[in-house]
């Protein structure tokens, strides 16, 4: 049995009892609110913005309203089991922190990813650390506790470089590398545009690569920051192609989990060669616009292939999590909510997100009657919001 994540409301209306109301927002829209007041406008922009008007962005969000939940009666789901296998990893709740490169920014002490590190310990929530991070990736392992944690990898175009990477991250104790591929060039962001504002290009969040002995290799000795920033942007994006992928494959023993899939014919290829899980994301609309909602994506992905799926991309709240794993994710993996909570309050606002997401989710399946994960189906969903298909 997984933790009564749902207990955090009464936690909550228990402190009311003593005077102490919650300071951190109840809800996504609250976050978002309270975030753009706390935040640097340059992280601001970087961190809420998408690629285009941002219409796919929103669209992924949307796309969860178009479901809807059955609840089901007399099945006494007093206790409800969350806890999955990934890749033979054992979670004890199928949430997953999405990498997010300028969490280190997000934090008001600037070390959001040690901060993230703390929470996965406290919650038991895995943290995927994007290789882009204020930290090195050695440092944000040291906080996970006995939670598990992954390694996101933008894989370089210096193979050398990628696989020190890699096998940092082993040795880090990281248990599985997650690489994205819809990343090796950045979308068109007319937000960032507007301020001329990326932050790697100002020298933020390359520690792993200038802790890294291939990369200080190339910088050489006594490297300024435009150095590292000249030579960070000649090899930062690699525009892989299927012929790289057994390459990839080979660079480690632990699961590899290749995220930006959303096409059922790529994770079918993906699978056939050799990766352990596909990851089924559009970025959070931040790369590409004018696509599709990743959630209508999903199903298709999921058919495609008996491997396990995480999913992300408009994630917001515990329902939403619910519906992903209805529609056949393993695994779902928040994005921006969870900086907001790191803006506004550190590890512990961190934690606060995290814990109300997981109560949703526990509390929607104890009121609508699903008790464990295998119970949430497509056949527990229906769409609304269109007329009904009358014989
Ligand atoms: C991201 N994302 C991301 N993905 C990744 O593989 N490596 C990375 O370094 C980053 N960096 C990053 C920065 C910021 C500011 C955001 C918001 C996102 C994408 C992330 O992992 C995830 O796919 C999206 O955040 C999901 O969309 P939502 O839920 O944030 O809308």
């Amino acid at each position: 049995m997984t933790p009564r994540y749902g207990d955090y409301q009464l936690e909550i209306y228990l402190n009311g009892l003593d005077g102490v109301l919650p300071d951190l927002p109840m809800t996504f829209a609250g976050l978002h609110r309270r975030a753009a007041e706390a935040l640097p406008p340059s992280v601001w922009s970087y961190v809420a913005g998408g690629a285009g008007n941002e219409q796919t962005q929103d669209a992924n969000v949307a796309a969860f309203a178009q479901w809807g939940l059955y609840p089901r009666m007399f099945v006494g789901a007093a206790d409800r089991d969350l806890s999955v296998d990934l890749c033979g990893i054992s979670l004890p709740s199928p949430l997953l922190m999405a990498p997010i490169g300028v969490l280190g920014l997000c934090a008001q002490d600037g070390h959001g990813d040690l901060a993230a590190g703390r929470a996965a310990a406290v919650t038991g929530v895995p943290m995927i650390a994007s290789t882009l991070s204020v930290d090195p990736l050695e440092d944000v392992a040291a906080g996970f506790g006995d939670t598990p944690g992954l390694f996101q990898l933008y894989t370089p175009t210096d193979r050398d470089l990628a696989a020190s990477l890699v096998n940092r991250a082993e040795a880090a104790g990281y248990r599985g590398i997650v690489v994205t591929l819809d990343t090796w060039v950045t979308g068109w962001r007319p937000r960032d545009l507007a301020t001329a504002n990326f932050p790697q290009l100002r020298g933020h969040c390359l520690a792993n690569y200038t802790s890294d002995p291939v990369f200080r290799a190339r910088v050489g000795a006594h490297a300024s920051t435009q150095d590292v920033v000249r030579v960070w942007t000649g090899l930062f994006g690699n525009p892989l192609t299927w012929d790289d992928l057994p390459w990839l494959r080979s660079l480690t023993t632990l699961p590899l989990i290749v995220k930006g899939i959303c096409h059922p014919d790529d994770a079918r290829r993906a699978a056939d060669g050799g990766v352990d899980a596909i990851y089924c994301s559009n970025h959070g609309g931040r790369q590409a616009n004018g696509g599709i909602p990743a959630l209508d994506c999903l199903p298709d992905v999921v058919a495609a292939t008996s491997l396990p799926v995480v999913f992300d991309s408009g994630v917001r709240s515990g329902s939403d999590i619910v519906k992903a794993l209805a529609l056949g994710a393993t695994a779902v993996a928040v994005g921006r909510p969870y900086a907001y909570g790191l803006a506004l309050g550190g590890t512990d606002g961190l934690v606060h997100v995290l814990r109300c997401l997981l109560a949703e989710a526990d509390l929607l399946m104890a009121v609508n009657g699903y008790p464990t994960l295998a119970d949430l189906t497509p056949r527990s969903l229906r769409r609304v919001g269109r007329a009904l298909d009358l014989p």
